[in-house]
């Protein structure tokens, strides 16, 4: 049952009718939960909030389906005015954007050209940028950008999917650029022959990239909700004595926010990935996918409106 709502709303995310129709409409089904705001402006009021509590952000304003090269400027530009207000603000935040946003699907050119629009604007203003992985489709792509970036601003880092196959080899050669990479276990319906079908093999896979990338003495950003992944990486860290500075861990916006708070307190470094903007509804949708659970919040939400 669970797999079957799961690939139900993975399909749901995929749709553009729906995915233009509630940009309509506003933010609703308690969509508000995981998105902070429309804004920018309601996006830095949440960010000074969690950053009150002790939490550092990842901003990422949300773009589905970007098919054109004026969409993937305006895209780029809603970037520059976040890393601006991050700056402006004073506010504790890094910024994530998706290369497909950037137009990844149309050419390199208008990628770079947008990147090193953004990559400037957040340099200036001392941000840190991380590109988010998508589908397997991607990857590859990707983490060329990523390379050919990262030899030019330091300010730069990626996300690395525990269930590819590809993985290992990807961080093996990635390793000669000391990345600060954001470790996830991966969030896309790929087939068994790129990707662990076993979410056993898939955790396995995730602690044996957590302890490589950490014992190679890099940046590592382990994202997840998973008590298991979060207590292996603090023994981890104890048994080898890897400085506090040398990693954090991950969440999203209303997702587990009391355990969030609970590593803060325990002395770690908790960044919260905190998505905003009009374009809510893939986001929204791949949220209730990895946790039918959630769907809770769906009723309520029709329910009070
Ligand atoms: P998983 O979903 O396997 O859950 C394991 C356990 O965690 C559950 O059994 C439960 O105990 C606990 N748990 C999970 N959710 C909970 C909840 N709501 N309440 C209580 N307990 C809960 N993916 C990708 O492909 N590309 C990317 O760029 C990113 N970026 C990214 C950034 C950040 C900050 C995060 C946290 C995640 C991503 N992801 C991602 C998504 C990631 O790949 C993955 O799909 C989700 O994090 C879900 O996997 P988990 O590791 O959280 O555990």
């Amino acid at each position: 049952m669970e797999k079957l709502l799961r690939n139900f709303f993975l399909f749901l995310s995929k749709n553009r009718a729906l995915t233009k129709l509630a940009k309509r409409y506003g933010l609703r089904f308690g969509a508000a939960r995981f998105v902070a705001g429309e804004s920018i402006k309601q996006a830095v009021n949440v960010i000074k909030e969690l950053n009150n509590k002790g939490l550092v952000v990842t901003i990422d304003y949300l773009g589905e389906f970007v098919d054109n090269e004026k969409e993937a400027n305006e895209m780029a530009d809603h970037c520059v005015l976040a890393v601006e207000a991050i700056g402006r603000e004073r506010i504790n935040s890094q910024l994530s954007l998706k290369m497909t946003s950037m137009g990844l699907d149309l050419s390199e050119e208008i990628v770079m050209k947008n990147m090193k629009k953004i990559l400037e604007a957040a340099k200036k203003n001392d941000v840190f940028v991380t590109i988010d992985m998508e589908d397997y489709s991607r990857c590859g792509k990707t983490i060329e950008i990523f390379k050919k970036l990262k030899s030019e601003y330091d300010n730069l880092g990626t996300v690395i999917q525990a269930y590819l196959y590809r993985t290992e080899k990807d961080m093996e050669e990635l390793n000669q650029y000391s990345p600060n990479l954001r470790l996830v276990k991966g969030a896309y319906k790929e087939s068994p022959e790129v990707a662990f079908p076993i979410k056993k093999d898939v955790d396995d896979n995730f602690k044996k990239i957590i302890k490589m990338h950490l014992l190679n003495g890099n940046y590592t950003a382990v994202a997840t909700h998973d008590d298991e992944m979060i207590e292996y990486t603090k023994q981890l860290v104890e048994e080898h004595n890897i400085p506090f500075d040398q990693f954090e861990f991950q969440m999203l916006y209303g997702i587990r926010e009391e355990r969030q708070l609970e590593l803060y307190k325990e002395g770690y470094k908790m960044r919260v990935y905190v998505p905003y903007g009009t374009d809510w509804y893939g986001y929204f949708m791949r949220r209730l996918a990895e946790r039918p659970a959630n769907i809770a919040f769906v009723v309520k939400g029709v329910v009070s409106k």
